[in-house]
């Protein structure tokens, strides 16, 4: 499944560098071409010599070490490989990319390199939820790293819980799916709307909904992983914007319009996750409004419904929408799916736990309009997008 990929393999000083032999073996077993580079305190606990065994190849362990003089050994191996993976990551490893540190072998290697890299911590329970490392890991997922997790378990420290370097296996199988993965939505020109609009009553006040964005920047950031060209139009969050994303910041649901709508030609597939406010204030004021005794009746209008818009205008355009529902979701799925014209809806529950709104998970329903459906169980919003966007390009290539 690997065929002559090539993989650097850092491993870091941690107990569960002795699993890191496993992975090489497995890499290789699966046609991969693996050096590895292992840090001071790696060799702590495996000796080089196991692994250059393993992996047929010299290990890097000195980045003074030029064995040919017409090459930088560290910029050499950063080039040469296609795909950078660190297993076990250490707290310090991790801190160190995040920081731009580069005082080793690993590290340089790492801050030279231009391949896709995978990063799989092992370390203590409480050390894993610090702060500092939690920090340093959002920082590198921002930069476009790909974290494999820790599991659960007996941990070398005593302690039971997450921490464990996930299984050489699972590691391997994660790197063979998203090479699958990588790269099907290349040549691809993707619209995404993410976060609510806000509509205006004054300087004061608006009306807005509870969207945080992080659906539709989870697409976002997975879309544009898979090698797509992403144009983000986003609502007011306060979220970084991803690697490799073409963002363009809207307040209301008339701006969020006029950008789709300027966007809607080139693209090839539009997935509108925005929260879009149905209704604005028919009057809004540019003073404050001065409370009065009494009840207060705003008048509100409909906005334009950007999606129906979309629906009845696309010609190449694969439209996928959004419902956010809290009864009958399957029913009023539908129901929006083919009265927007849409190719497929995906529909969230937003009564059901860990979906919708906010939260950094979700559980959906994808339907395509031939009225298949597809579960996607309760998962990070990021693993949701991931999946989408398979089904979309499955989608896709059937329609
Ligand atoms: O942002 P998060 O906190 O991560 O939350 C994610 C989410 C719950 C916002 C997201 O998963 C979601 O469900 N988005 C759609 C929310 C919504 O507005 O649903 P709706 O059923 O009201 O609208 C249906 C579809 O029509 C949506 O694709 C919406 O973008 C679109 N629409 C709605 C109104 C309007 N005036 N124009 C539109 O284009």
């Amino acid at each position: 499944m690997l065929n002559n990929l090539r993989v650097v393999l850092g491993v870091s000083g941690g107990i569960a560098a002795y699993k890191a032999c496993a992975l090489t073996s497995k890499l290789v077993q699966q046609g991969a071409d693996v050096k590895v580079i292992m840090t001071e305190s790696a060799q702590k606990f495996v000796s080089p010599i196991t692994f250059q065994a393993i992996s047929r190849n010299p290990v890097y362990i000195d980045t003074f070490d030029e064995k040919d003089a017409s090459k930088i050994a560290h910029i050499d191996l950063a080039d040469w490989a296609d795909l950078f993976v660190i297993a076990p990551a250490t707290a310090n490893i991790i801190g160190k990319i995040a920081n731009g540190i580069a005082d080793d072998m690993l590290s340089t290697t790492l801050l030279a390199t231009e391949a896709d890299v995978y990063i799989a911590p092992a370390m203590n329970v409480h050390m894993y939820a610090h702060p500092a490392v939690k920090k340093n890991m959002k920082t590198l997922e921002r930069w476009g790293y790909r974290f494999i997790e820790p599991g659960e378990g007996y941990l070398a420290c005593g302690y039971v819980g997450k921490g464990r370097l996930e299984e050489p296996e699972t590691i391997v199988n994660v790197i063979i799916k998203n090479q699958r993965e990588q790269s099907i939505l290349e040549g691809k020109e993707i619209l995404i709307t993410a976060g609510p609009t806000q509509e205006k009553v004054d300087p004061v006040r608006f009306f807005t909904n509870h969207s945080s964005g992080k659906m539709g920047f989870a697409l976002a950031e997975e879309a544009a992983k898979m090698g797509a060209s992403v144009t983000l139009i986003a609502g007011p969050v306060s979220l970084e914007t991803p690697a490799n994303v073409n963002r363009i910041d809207v307040k209301t649901a008339e701006e969020m319009y006029q950008h789709t709508l300027s966007y809607f030609e080139k693209s090839d597939i539009v997935i509108k996750a925005a929260a879009v406010a149905d209704y604005r204030p028919k009057v809004t004021y540019d003073d404050k409004m001065k409370k009065k005794d009494g009840d207060l009746t705003i008048e509100l209008e409909r906005t334009k419904d950007i999606l129906k818009e979309l629906g009845q205008k696309k010609t190449k355009q694969f439209l996928v929408g959004f419902a956010a529902e809290t009864n009958d979701p399957l029913v009023f799925g539908e129901e929006k799916l083919k009265s927007k014209h849409l190719n497929a809806i995906v529909i969230n529950n937003i009564k059901s736990p860990g979906a919708g709104f906010q939260s950094d998970t979700n559980e959906v329903i994808y339907m395509h309009q031939s009225g298949d459906k597809v579960a996607f169980d309760l998962a990070s919003k990021k693993e949701i997008a991931k999946q989408i966007l398979v089904q979309i390009n499955k989608d896709i290539k059937v329609d």
